[in-house]
């Protein structure tokens, strides 16, 4: 008889091997919840259009129309003019000095961030990212060999960033200083006094200063913008149309550069390079964006508004409960990061998380998915309506009590 033998796989690259999302890994737990017919809340994703928080009517006009006119090729890979125009105005506005040509339209701040990691870093170079911080940041380093280094953000004063820790940790392999303003999954936003000592902190220790802002207008508090403290140093801001706009499922963002910082002049080359080899962001959708841009801004106003009411019941109902501590009022996007009491007796924030997905059918996400920073603590997304949050918060509530019994 002939012995077969199985051949072995072909191989499997060991960078993306060590990929994680935990935000969207977790979500097979709950399915396996709903299978046994138990109805799951899930407050795990930061997707304001799936929680009811619908793309404004001129924006999706905008999109069909683009369609119906047939915009339906490739548009410029750096963007299509308008847009880049309209974005320069609006960033120049919030304090950086960019141009047009400074702005560099992408398939979402996510394919941003792997178009600068990839041109800044080779294998065995390290970037600084917040500690804890939006699990990409971490992966899309990996996956180029690149080495994420957490800094400390102080949890009791507001998870403002730890500069001494910062500086701490850069050395010869560091090459950038990555920041998240409003951040996820904290909600806290950078003070100006921090603003300017890490455009000080980057230009000393000539790091590139990356700042992600998709943010910026979902704020209950003063936000000011990295750009407003740039002066000619290598900034450069990510944003995108997810978020403000409400545009998620239509994948687009942007990168601009510092229009002062001579020492960018690499970098946008080979940006420009990868945004070429990828043809091109979203024709229609960039069309639409102009509108988003240069329309109406209602929404966000009524918006924030909602959001903030929100997060006050989430933060009142959660404060009143014994073993679960919140530090700091999150200033801004739709998250909060509340720290697991030792007292309920959990080993780590994951166990927690499944422990109450199981008892409770609610879906939060573990800290520590955001990073080692992130341990012992999880966090909550508060983009549901209050009738769907009062009961996500009594199922919470009575979780965290039954441990204590
Ligand atoms: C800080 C941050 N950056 C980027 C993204 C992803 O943005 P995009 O939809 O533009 O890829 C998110 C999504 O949650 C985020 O929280």
């Amino acid at each position: 008889m002939l012995l077969h033998c199985m051949p072995s796989a072909p191989s499997i690259s060991r960078y993306v091997a060590g990929v994680e999302y935990a935000i969207r890994d977790i979500i097979q737990y709950a399915r396996e919840q709903e299978r046994k017919g138990n109805k799951v809340i899930y407050l795990n994703i930061g997707d304001p259009v799936l929680y009811g928080f619908n793309t404004p009517k001129h924006i999706k006009d905008a999109l069909i129309k683009a369609v119906l006119e047939d915009k339906n090729y490739y548009a410029e890979s750096e963007g299509v003019r308008e847009l880049r125009e309209a974005i320069a105005e609006k960033e120049s506005a919030k304090g950086m000095h960019v141009m047009p040509e400074d702005v560099v339209v992408t398939n979402g701040v996510s394919e941003a961030l792997d178009m600068i990691i990839s041109s800044i870093a080779e294998p065995g170079d390290e970037v600084l990212v917040p500690g804890p911080c939006y699990p990409p940041y971490l992966s899309y380093a990996r996956v180029r060999g690149v080495k994420p280094v957490e800094y400390a953000t102080l949890e009791h004063e507001g998870w403002r960033i730890d500069m001494d820790d910062l500086k701490s940790k850069i050395n010869s392999k560091s090459r950038a200083i990555f920041v998240i303003n409003p951040n996820n999954p904290t909600g806290s936003i950078l003070d100006e006094h921090t603003l300017k000592a890490l455009v000080d902190t980057a230009a000393e220790h000539n790091l590139y200063l990356v700042c992600d802002e998709i943010y910026d207008r979902i704020v209950f508090d003063n936000f000011t913008s990295i750009g407003r403290y740039a002066r000619d140093a290598p900034v450069v801001i990510l944003n995108g149309f997810s978020k403000v706009y409400l545009m998620t499922g239509w994948r687009l963002g942007y990168i601009c550069f510092n229009s002062n910082a001579r020492l960018l002049d690499g970098l946008r080359t080979s940006v420009g390079k990868l945004a070429r080899l990828r043809l091109s962001a979203n024709t229609p959708v960039q069309m639409a964006a102009v509108e988003a841009l240069r329309g109406p801004q209602d929404h966000i106003r009524d918006m924030v508004s909602m959001l903030g009411a929100r997060r006050d019941y989430v933060m009142k109902r959660l404060d009143a409960i014994h073993g679960i501590n919140i530090y700091a009022k999150p200033k801004g996007a739709f998250y909060i990061f509340p720290r697991i009491d030792g007292s309920l007796g959990y080993r780590s924030d994951a166990e927690f998380v499944l422990d109450l997905l199981k008892s409770k059918n609610l879906l939060v996400v573990h800290g520590s998915g955001f990073g080692s920073m992130g341990s012992m603590h999880f966090r909550l997304v508060y983009l549901p309506s209050l009738d769907v949050l009062e009961e996500a918060m009594n199922r919470f509530e009575e979780f965290v009590h039954s441990r204590y019994r």
